[in-house]
């Protein structure tokens, strides 16, 4: 049963997202609920609209390619804080937001990561990928080196929870970890994008390395770490990661 609903406002600059809404929300033990329309962020449009806002978003999104070539030049911190607060926004089990965001520019962390990044690809390239894998990644041109690591202003390395909650501090199961965790980069990504930025989801395997670079508890398993800046002028991208299915090969319609 639904009870009570405060009015809630949608202040757009509240940490929380909540305008004040959630005020109360511990010391109640029934559930709270606010109605869409009081938080005003749902737009209802036409039909016409909808598939112009659809047709555009998927032309920006098919802009979108992996870079492997950075320039150095500096972005704003609070561009990639933004895109990583949208990744925030994820929908997640139990609403538990199981994800934690290590935003590292500083250049003696940079060197550490692709120094222990490099020593685990070595490793990977010289066999234990095994020989499918490695096929599977010859057309892309990738090998150990990653100075990428060292030159790109922003590394995001994205941590998945075991534990955690709808707060911080909190120490309960996670559900859904991977699903919660993919839809975030996924956002992020796509943020990234529209920013303006380029990005490189780099996996190096394994990347447990980045709990000590960074200070992360045992509780929580690297899984991503994403690269972001400019692309050089010059860069390139592998003929093999153009080809994308088309709608009717990847959709069934029922
Ligand atoms: C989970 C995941 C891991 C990836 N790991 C690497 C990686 O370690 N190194 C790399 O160069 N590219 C990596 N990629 C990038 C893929 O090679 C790239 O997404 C694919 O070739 C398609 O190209 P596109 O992103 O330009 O569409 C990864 C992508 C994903 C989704």
């Amino acid at each position: 049963m639904r009870h009570d609903k405060s009015a809630a406002g949608n202040d757009k600059n509240d940490e929380t997202g909540f305008g004040g809404v959630l005020n109360g929300w511990c010391s109640m033990s029934q559930e709270k609920f606010t109605p869409l329309s009081e938080l005003g962020d749902y737009i209802d449009r036409a039909d016409d609209e909808m598939d112009r806002r659809a047709a555009a978003f998927f032309d920006e999104i098919k802009r979108r390619h992996t870079v492997r070539d950075f320039t150095a030049d500096p972005v704003p911190q609070s561009v990639i804080e933004n895109c990583i607060a949208a990744a925030g926004r994820a929908p997640s089990g139990a609403n538990h937001q199981p994800w934690h965001f290590c935003l590292v520019g500083d250049a003696t962390v940079k060197s550490k990561i692709r120094a222990a990044a490099e020593e685990e690809e070595r490793a990977f390239y010289e066999g234990r990928a095994g020989d499918e894998w490695l096929e599977a990644l010859d057309p892309l041109g990738t090998d150990a080196n990653k100075e990428f690591l060292e030159i790109a202003p922003w590394l995001i390395a994205v941590f998945a929870q075991r534990r955690g909650g709808e707060e911080a501090g909190m120490d309960k199961k996670n559900y859904y970890i991977n699903e919660s965790v993919g839809i975030a980069c996924g956002f992020l990504l796509a943020a990234l994008h529209h920013a303006g930025l380029a990005t490189l989801t780099h996996t190096p395997k394994p990347m447990s390395f980045l709990n000590e670079n960074l200070g992360r508890p045992a509780t929580e398993k690297p899984f991503l770490l994403i690269v972001t800046g400019k692309p050089v002028a010059s860069a390139e991208i592998p003929h093999h990661s153009l080809i994308k299915k088309p709608l009717k090969d990847i959709l069934t319609v029922f």
